[in-house]
C-alpha cells in the first residue's frame, strides 16, 4: 500500500494506470476505520484492478457546533485495518490539496438533501458533494463505494453523479452491525459504556417497527409513535424519525412497501443515525 499525500501525484499515477486499461475502485472515508469501511474496501478489491482509499476529515461537511475538532483521527489504528486488505493507494490529502487557496467550486446538492439529515444539518450535504466531487476529479474512479448506513448520502451522491454526467458507478454496500445490532460508526467511539448499551435501542426500534409494518400497520404516525416510545426510554434526544419513499426520499403518507425507516438520535452528546428498508 502506497501512501500518497499530493493530489497532483495521485492524479498522475491514476492517469497512467488508466492508460494501461486498469479499472479503478475508490472508497472515500473520514478514517477511524471499522469493519463497515472494510466491507466497502473488500467489495472494491473484488471488482477492480486498483483500489484507492482516502482518509480526509472534511471540515466543510461539519456544522459550527459539530464534532470536526474531536472527530477521531488515528492513522496507526487505520493502518492496522488496511494492512490485510490489499489496498493499492491510501490517499491522505492535506486540506489545501483538496481546497486550494481561493477554492470556490462548491456544489449545491439537489432535492434529495432537503429532508432528514439535510434538514437537521444545514450545509452538511453541500460539504459532502463538494468533497466527493473533488475526490472524483483527482481519482477518476470507475466505481466508488458507499455504505447504506448513510442512506441519504448515497441518494445525494447518486443524484450529483447523474446531474453532472460523471462517469462513475456508485456501488452501495449493506450496513455492517455490531453483534447487538448497533450500526458500526466511527462516532461509536464517543459512547461511554452505559451509552453504548442505550445505543442498541436504535436498531431494536427499527426491527420492532418493521414487524408492525409487516403485520399490516399502514399508518405512519402509529409506527413513528411506536419507535418514539421505545427510543424515549433510552436516548437523550430524538433528532428525527421518518418513514419515507426509499427512492424519492419523500414522506410516506399511507405506508406502501418498500418503505425506508430512518432515525437520528443523540445518546449523550453523540449523534447516531440508522435506517432500515422494509421490502415487499
Ligand atoms: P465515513 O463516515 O468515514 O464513511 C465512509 C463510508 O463508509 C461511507 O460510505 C459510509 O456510509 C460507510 N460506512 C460507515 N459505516 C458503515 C457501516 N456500519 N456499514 C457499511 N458502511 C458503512 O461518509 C463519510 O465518511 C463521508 O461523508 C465521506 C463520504 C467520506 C465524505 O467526506
Amino acid at each position: 500500500m502506497k501512501i500518497i499525500k499530493s493530489s497532483k501525484d495521485l492524479n498522475h499515477i491514476i492517469k497512467h494506470l488508466k492508460k494501461e486499461g486498469k479499472q479503478i475502485g475508490f472508497v472515500p472515508t473520514m478514517g477511524y476505520l471499522h469493519t463497515g469501511h472494510v466491507s466497502l474496501i473488500r467489495r472494491a478489491r473484488a471488482e477492480n484492478d486498483v483500489v484507492v482509499v482516502s482518509i480526509f476529515v472534511n471540515p466543510i461537511q461539519f456544522g459550527p457546533k459539530e464534532d470536526f475538532k474531536n472527530y477521531p483521527r488515528d492513522l496507526n489504528h487505520d493502518k492496522r485495518f488496511l494492512a490485510p486488505e490489499r489496498v493499492n493507494y491510501l490517499f491522505l490529502p492535506s486540506k489545501s490539496s483538496i481546497y486550494p487557496k481561493g477554492f470556490r467550486n462548491y456544489l449545491e446538492p439537489g432535492l434529495m438533501a432537503c429532508r432528514l439529515c439535510g434538514a437537521k444539518r444545514p450545509g452538511h450535504f453541500r460539504g459532502v458533494v463538494t468533497v466527493v466531487n473533488r475526490l472524483f476529479e483527482i481519482i477518476e474512479p470507475d466505481r466508488a463505494y458507499f455504505g447504506q448506513k448513510d442512506y441519504q448520502q448515497v441518494k445525494v451522491i447518486e443524484d450529483m453523479v447523474q446531474q453532472r454526467h460523471l462517469n462513475v458507478r456508485i456501488q452501495v454496500c449493506p450496513i455492517v452491525r455490531e453483534k447487538d445490532g448497533l450500526a458500526m460508526s466511527s462516532r461509536n467511539r464517543y459512547l461511554s459504556k452505559k451509552e453504548r448499551i442505550r445505543a442498541r435501542s436504535l436498531y431494536q426500534s427499527l426491527v420492532e417497527a418493521k414487524k408492525k409494518i409487516q403485520a399490516g400497520q399502514t399508518n405512519p404516525s402509529k409506527v413513528k409513535n411506536l419507535i418514539k416510545a421505545m427510543l424515549n426510554r433510552y436516548v437523550d434526544k430524538i433528532d428525527y424519525i421518518e418513514l419515507m419513499d426509499p427512492e424519492k426520499l419523500t414522506p410516506a403518507k399511507q405506508l406502501k412497501l418498500p418503505v425506508l425507516i430512518a432515525l437520528a438520535c443523540f445518546v449523550g452528546r453523540t449523534r447516531l443515525i440508522d435506517n432500515l428498508v422494509v421490502k415487499r
